[in-house]
């Protein structure tokens, strides 16, 4: 009877240590601590020999004590982080700033960070972007309060490229990731564990093909235990676009696919509406996770 009690109440601890571990924040060493980095600082550091930069955005009223979310904004092939801070022509296919996540963060729960790529892209040669990724971690964990459980990657083209290259790399590391019309420039070391998936790409892509981005997704629906579909989802009348949500994937393993009828275009609207869906999509899968 007695080893029978003792088999149960360890049997709950167990089950009550795991849902801690898996919901509970996981303060960095900068929380509880005066910030060492800046709202709109750029940070210059040395990662393999070569400088590198990012420019930080911390919410207004930031306050040590709250572990925020760490959002990587990573710019497209030819963009800059001055790019991604200011916008770049939302209207003829450019970025919002910030790929307009900001305005949509009505609690201020997340701290952003923007760097700049060597030769404006993404090349990761020899694992150097993943390695500027680790250090601007680091740093940022160190210097501010963030969540190292909810560290989050998103960017457009060379951008998607790189969040899905960290997905591969660094599983542990980032809590999911946003690929808006993506490739596969940035190489994918490992790439066999599951990372929560939002993807988005247009059929009629004229820079990276959709089968490529297609491809990008299937290692994750692999990956995260998802079922995979019967028949490839096509847009609707006018290119309107067609979302999926995966089903079956492991708990918090999500897989999100868009596909919309328009061209490579970070900032694609569906037929008469007035903004484009990345953002909205993008904040309501990074959101999920707290
Ligand atoms: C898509 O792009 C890749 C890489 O450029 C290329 O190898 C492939 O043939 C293209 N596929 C289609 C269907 O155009």
């Amino acid at each position: 009877m007695a080893r029978a009690h003792h088999g149960l109440l360890a049997t709950a601890l167990l089950l009550f240590t795991c849902l801690i571990s898996l919901t509970a924040a996981a303060p960095s060493p900068g929380c509880g601590k005066g910030p060492t980095l800046r709202n709109g600082q750029t940070v210059n550091t040395n990662v393999n020999g070569k400088s590198r930069q990012y420019t930080l955005r911390l919410p207004d009223n930031y306050n040590q004590n709250n572990p925020y979310r760490l959002i990587f904004l990573w710019h497209q092939l030819g963009g800059s982080a001055q790019k991604i801070i200011q916008g770049e022509n939302p209207n003829q296919g450019g970025v919002l700033p910030y790929y307009g996540l900001p305005p949509l963060d009505t609690t201020k729960s997340a701290i952003y960070v923007v760097p700049q790529g060597l030769n404006a892209g993404w090349a990761n040669q020899n694992g150097e972007d993943v390695a500027f990724f680790d250090n601007m971690l680091q740093s940022v964990s160190d210097g501010l309060c963030i969540d190292t459980n909810l560290v989050f990657s998103t960017g457009f083209s060379y951008g998607g490229a790189m969040s899905f290259s960290l997905a591969c790399s660094r599983p542990n590391k980032v809590r999911a990731v946003a690929v808006l019309s993506g490739g596969l420039l940035s190489g994918c070391a490992g790439g066999n564990d599951p990372v929560a998936y939002y993807a988005q790409h247009g059929t009629a892509d004229s820079v990276l093909n959709v089968s490529g981005g297609r491809q990008l997704r299937d290692r994750f629906v692999r990956n995260n235990g998802c079922r995979a579909l019967s028949s490839e989802p096509s847009p609707g009348s006018g290119g309107k676009s067609t979302r999926v949500d995966y089903q079956g994937c492991q708990a918090g393993k999500d897989v999100v696919w868009v596909v919309h009828g328009g061209d490579h275009n970070p900032s694609q609207k569906d037929p008469g509406a007035s903004e484009p869906f990345a953002p909205r999509n993008t904040w309501e899968f990074f959101s999920r996770f707290n």
